[in-house]
């Protein structure tokens, strides 16, 4: 059943693992002596934040967010609106870092990290596990990126296929018999 949907796995477990402890590294490293709070966008990030969380070798808060950006099947919109927020009472001594499953056209991140911004925080960065930049509508650039993927739609690893397969522990590229099975 699964197998059917595959077209190829992309990013194994095993090439998860490097890259999230990776990126941990990095991230200890520069926010050793600052205020971490992780942000992570639901749903997508969930797997991702998990892991690297666990990787990490700083103290830090969590925070989560979730956003809906509306279009259908793989096409976004670019219209991207606000499903979860948070609030506390010490932006301004907080450094956060905006955790993301995948940039695409850019609307969401710049989006959030705008969204961020206005609250006057000490600062606001991004890490995004993939990145597909030659999807981008708006300029935008994270600061850790796991790695670079082409322009194909993937799922597992906390990425959907229509709200399913978030559970799957590697990521996938879609077999285009089944996006022609819906109608994409
Ligand atoms: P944006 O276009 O950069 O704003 O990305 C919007 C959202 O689209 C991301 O946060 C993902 O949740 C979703 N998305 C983009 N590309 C893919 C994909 O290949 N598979 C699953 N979700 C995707
Ligand atoms: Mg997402």
């Amino acid at each position: 059943m699964l197998e059917s949907l595959i077209d190829e796995v992309l990013v194994t477990e095993e090439e998860l693992d490097v890259i999230v402890t990776r990126l941990a590294q990095e991230i200890s490293r520069d926010y050793a002596d600052k205020n971490l709070v992780l942000v992570s966008v639901l749903k997508g990030s969930i797997m991702f934040t998990i892991d690297l969380a666990k990787k990490l070798d700083t103290v830090c808060e969590m925070e989560f967010i979730r956003t809906v950006s509306y279009g259908n099947g793989t096409e976004f919109s670019g219209e991207v609106n606000m499903l979860v927020d948070f609030d506390r009472p010490d932006f301004a001594e907080c450094d956060f870092l905006i955790l993301e499953d995948i940039v695409d056209s850019g609307n969401t991140l710049k989006f959030l990290v705008e969204h961020l911004q206005s609250k006057g925080p000490k600062s606001v960065k991004t890490c995004t596990l993939l990145d597909k930049p030659s999807r981008r509508k708006v300029e935008f650039e994270p600061d850790y990126v796991g790695t670079v993927i082409p322009d194909k739609f993937v799922f597992g690893y906390g990425l959907d296929l229509f709200e399913k397969y978030r559970d799957v522990p590697f990521v996938a590229v879609v077999s285009p018999e089944y996006l022609a099975s819906r109608g994409l």
